[in-house]
């Protein structure tokens, strides 16, 4: 029998998706690497969280170059992470919950252990194996330079030269990350229909949609010119500016509406149609074209993510992306972290408190990373920030994401050794970049010791805070006061509340410093960014910090944030 809330066709355009990465989430058979068994233990956690679905960062065969986002084979478990019958037993019991359940796509490129890679290497130029991927002769007089100055994401250029069987010098190929990450050709027919295959296989099996990485990468300019060139590498610039050669080509249309093709011939499954969700790091009035009629449903939303701690920063945010989503009567989803950027604790705790607020900027430039690791962290200042970011978050229209640990109030894990750092920026930045390890760090489940119930003894893949202790799941669950319940809280309010999720949304006036808006009669979200205290009138459903009171008033202090029910 399908679990009631599985019948909501439109479940998309306002669910709390919660982001797992399978190697941090839960360690079941205490090797150290998290597994989708340990996913699968930890189901009834995300029923009791309030969740409406669940994303899983990539489980498939990897030789983990970059975290997985390197896949050897598309239809396949990791076995380090399990088996087919593990992930279909996972989505079982997620839809048994009423979980919708998101994998992701990595269609730009696979992982230099995939065969078809390994089979496009010994078949030489111009073959039809080498089809698949994108391969140029090199430039110079005996093919010596790369084909053009683009750059590559980790660093370095975007090729790399292969040697030929008989062991000379060879072509070169385009990876837009790592050189263990060959891109495909999307220009090729049988690229397109083997992705169609993935997508079928996993629709088969269950899953209800996929999260598309790099979702604005697949074509490159056939003439493959050179990239405005960056200054600080010299190489042509990985940023998306309007008219690279390597960004969100006009060909993006037409596949994105192939792919909605397969998802909506599953319109009369029990499940209903498949659902996509975009990453693609471009400014709002470049991504929502993505989201026209017929082509996908929703794309990941970063600019709250990016926003500063202030009021007039987020308050620019919302209006432009409800205002941009409008136009393509879409819902907008919201974003404060994921395992790519540092975590919402940190990065409020720091001067300046955002990602560089520059609309349309590389997510991936790493020295930005490096600029903000710099910046002390107050991490009680930032905590009580992200208590209160996930009240407006958590208010607004639309759908949300929340990224494991997020729901613990985790820090980033700035001062991770060196020795443990996996990261391909760490690496290919010669050790000089320490990268997004300190967002992938696993999760504390209980107990007082690392690894804190993520395995039993074993070592975690990330060495673990010792305090964290204090955060684990199980610490929290006992403490009213705790991140966990804050977000249970918010999670099973939301689901309550009508009002909440997709549906309009009106401003007050308010100070300055301070964001309030109501979400029909009966609502209210006040977010207080500024040092004077504001009026609390009406009745308080939940507070993000302990209120005020002076003479007989309520007050809402700084850095914090309330939901009101009105008269
Ligand atoms: C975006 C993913 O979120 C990130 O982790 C990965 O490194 C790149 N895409 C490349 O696949």
């Amino acid at each position: 029998m399908l679990h009631p809330r599985l019948t909501d066709q439109n479940w998309w355009r306002s669910a709390v998706v919660y982001q797992i990465y399978p190697r941090s989430f839960a360690d079941s058979n205490n090797d150290g690497t998290g597994d989708v068994r340990g996913m699968t233990d930890h189901l009834d956690y995300l029923e009791k969280l309030g969740v409406d679905a669940v994303w899983v960062s990539p489980w498939y065969p990897s030789p983990l170059h970059d975290g997985g986002y390197d896949v050897a084979d598309y239809k396949d478990i990791n076995p380090d992470f399990g088996t087919l019958a593990d992930a279909d037993e996972f989505i079982a019991q997620a839809h048994a919950r009423g979980l919708r359940v998101l994998i992701d796509l990595v269609p730009n490129h696979c992982s230099s252990d995939h065969p078809l890679w390994q089979a496009a290497l010994a078949a030489g130029p111009g073959s039809p194996e080498r089809e698949m991927f994108i391969f140029r002769d090199g430039a110079g007089e005996n093919g010596e330079l790369p084909p053009n100055n683009w750059g590559a994401h980790f660093g370095g250029p975007a090729w790399h030269r292969v040697t030929e069987a008989d062991g000379t010098p060879g072509q070169w190929y385009c990876h837009l990350f790592a050189p263990e990450q060959p891109d495909w050709n999307w220009e090729n027919p049988r690229v397109a229909d083997m992705f169609d295959d993935i997508l079928r296989f996993w629709f088969d099996r269950g899953v209800d949609g996929f999260r598309i990485d790099v979702a604005d990468a697949m074509f490159k300019h056939q003439e493959f010119p050179d990239a405005r060139v960056d200054p600080a590498t010299g190489l042509g610039t990985v940023s998306k500016y309007e008219g690279s050669p390597i960004w969100d080509m006009p060909a993006m249309e037409g596949l994105q509406r192939r792919w909605r093709t397969v998802a909506d011939e599953y319109a009369d499954s029990d499940l209903g149609p498949r659902v996509f969700v975009s990453e693609a790091y471009l400014p709002g009035n470049r991504r929502i074209k993505y989201l026209a009629e017929g082509r996908l449903h929703t794309s990941f939303n970063f600019e709250l993510l990016e926003s500063e701690w202030s009021a007039a920063s987020m308050r620019v945010v919302i209006d432009q992306s409800l205002a941009e989503h409008a136009t393509v009567g879409a819902p907008t989803t919201w974003v404060l972290n994921n395992h790519d950027n540092i975590r919402t604790v940190s990065r409020f705790g720091k001067d300046p408190s955002g990602l560089d607020f520059t609309r349309g900027r590389d997510r991936f430039d790493p020295h930005l990373g490096e600029r903000l690791a710099r910046a002390t962290t107050d991490v009680e200042l930032g905590r009580r920030r992200s208590r209160a970011a996930a009240m407006l978050m958590l208010a607004l229209p639309g759908g949300a994401y929340v990224y494991q640990g997020e729901e613990l109030g985790l820090e980033e894990v700035e001062d991770l050794p060196e020795e443990s750092l996996q990261d391909p920026i760490w690496l290919r930045s010669n050790h000089t970049i320490r990268g997004r390890d300190g967002c992938r760090v696993p999760m504390p489940w209980s107990g007082t010791q690392p690894p804190f119930g993520f395995g039993q003894d074993a070592e975690p893949w990330l060495p673990m805070p010792a305090h964290w202790s204090e955060l684990s799941v199980e610490a929290q669950g006992e403490d009213p006061g705790s991140v966990l319940e804050l977000y249970r809280t918010l999670l099973d309010e939301r689901r309550r509340n009508v009002a909440l999720g997709e549906g309009p949304m009106e401003w007050d006036e308010s100070p300055e410093q301070v964001l309030s808006f109501t979400r029909g009669d009966l609502f209210r979200c006040v977010v207080n960014y500024g040092p004077e205290p504001v009026p609390v009138a009406d009745e308080v459903i939940v507070a993000s910090a302990d209120l005020l009171v002076e003479e007989d008033q309520v007050l809402l202090p700084q850095d914090a944030a309330v939901w009101l029910q009105l008269d």
